[in-house]
């Protein structure tokens, strides 16, 4: 325990390969979150940089591709500050990919002075927590499905959430329910606040979502103390930072920091190394962490869950409706929809479009990339599947339009 990093045998050279995985990490653009992205890129999985600021994302994939060779890195727009920007990241990602392997909610600020999100959050607990809360919240259908894939190595689906040993200085109460905004309060207690909720969101996610060994793993990790962007709150102007930018120089010297390529390892320990433990509080460097009581109070953790889950609904992010995954279709998915036969696609066919133009359509169908959306006609065949996005509906399409066509000619 403590802030103080031990040394670890573990190093990113051991991270398996993670070719056909799709990882998101949030704040992936800077600091420790633009290290975690280059070991795992490395290891040749899809990434997504899920950031809010263009101009510092760009340049950050232009050298993670370098750096890498892996091109299989994307910027995913999402302002944790902003409900609305979470739902359209979560709907933007769920259009593009049908699995979410690794989902590394690593974005943060820490030390801000008062102020609110566009929810009327405070800024720290807002983006930290509610922000990672409400997008774990609606990927969530997604990690689960993956885990439950024939492909996935059980105990490979992970969330990290990337907590700190600030959460020490979290209100007495843990999480202040009746006060949650503490705008009376100074930033380090705010800040200590919303690093108590990361860790509590990972034990309830552990409590509601790992049922098994194939389950989802769910993490907290304090990183270690590093010298990132995150202290720019304090290296800014104004007396409090004047008086601490000596400090703050020679801290960084002392052992209370470690490296920036450090700093990323044990978050990219608990997204990749084996016999991690779901529910688990990890420190630097890849060490075994017990948080405070707060920070083990399975009824706190349960209240916060409850609590962030009503937030989402009054702002109208339903859990039933939206956490439904509105995937790709993957190869293996086919196997799950009852097979077509060409009497079930004509009987489609005809309810969408008159007999006499079958033949025009198919013929328009078979030479060009727009597609029926066949999911509209599934609930009359008494089909339930989820919608999904247009290749994945050409996919089953050109399957079946080829037996059709033979049956008309
Ligand atoms: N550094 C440490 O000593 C330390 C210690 C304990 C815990 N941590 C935790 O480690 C995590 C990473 O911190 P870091 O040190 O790497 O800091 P950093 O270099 O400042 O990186 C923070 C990242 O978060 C992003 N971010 C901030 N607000 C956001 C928002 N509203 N929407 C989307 N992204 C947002 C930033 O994006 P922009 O580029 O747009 O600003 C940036 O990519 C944080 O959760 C932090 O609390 C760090």
């Amino acid at each position: 325990m403590g802030i103080f990093a031990r040394k670890t045998s573990w190093t990113p050279e051991q991270i398996p390969d993670q070719t056909g995985k799709v990882v998101v990490v949030t704040g992936g653009n800077a600091g420790i979150g633009y290290v975690t992205c280059k070991h795992i890129a490395r290891r040749g999985a899809r990434i997504y940089i899920a950031s809010r600021s263009l101009d510092r994302t760009l340049p950050a994939i232009a050298s993670l591709k370098e750096e890498t060779g892996n091109e299989n890195i994307h910027h995913l727009p999402l302002d944790l500050t902003s409900l609305s920007s979470i739902r359209s990241a979560a709907t933007t990602f769920l259009g593009s990919e049908s699995r979410l392997d690794i989902l590394i909610n690593n974005a943060g600020i820490m030390l801000t002075p008062y102020g609110l999100t566009k929810d009327g959050y405070e800024l720290q607990f807002g983006t930290n927590h509610v922000g990672h809360y409400a997008f774990t919240h609606l990927l969530l259908p997604t990690l689960l499905r993956t885990a439950a894939l024939p492909d996935s190595i059980p105990g490979s689906v992970r969330v990290v959430s990337i907590a700190s040993e600030g959460h020490r200085g979290a209100p007495s109460c843990g999480i202040d329910f009746g006060d949650v905004n503490l705008e009376k309060s100074n930033p380090a207690t705010r800040y200590g606040q919303s690093k108590l909720a990361n860790i509590l969101h990972a034990r309830a996610l552990h409590n509601h979502y790992h049922a098994s060994p194939g389950s989802p793993i769910f993490v907290s990790v304090h990183p270690g103390v590093i010298y990132t962007d995150l202290y720019k709150e304090l290296s800014g102007p104004g007396v409090v930072s004047t008086l601490l930018s000596p400090f703050m120089w020679l801290a960084k010297k002392s052992p209370l920091f470690i490296s920036l390529e450090e700093g990323a390892w044990t978050q990219l320990y608990a997204a990749t190394a084996p016999g991690v433990e779901s529910g688990s509080y990890l420190e630097a460097l890849c060490s075994v962490g017990t948080p405070t009581r707060q920070g083990r109070d399975e009824g706190l953790a349960e209240k916060l869950w409850e609590w962030s889950l009503a937030e989402l609904e009054r702002h109208g992010i339903k859990a039933d409706a939206e956490a439904k995954p509105t995937p790709g279709l993957a190869e293996e998915d086919l196997r799950f929809i009852p097979p077509f036969t060409p009497t079930h696609f004509l009987a489609m066919i005809n309810m969408h479009t008159s007999l006499e133009n079958l033949d025009e359509r198919l013929w328009h169908l078979s030479r060009t990339t727009t597609h029926i959306d066949i999911s509209a006609f599934f609930p009359k065949l008494g089909i339930h599947a989820a919608p999904f996005p247009a290749q994945s509906v050409l996919n089953v399409e050109f399957g079946v339009i080829g037996g059709v066509a033979g049956e008309c000619e």
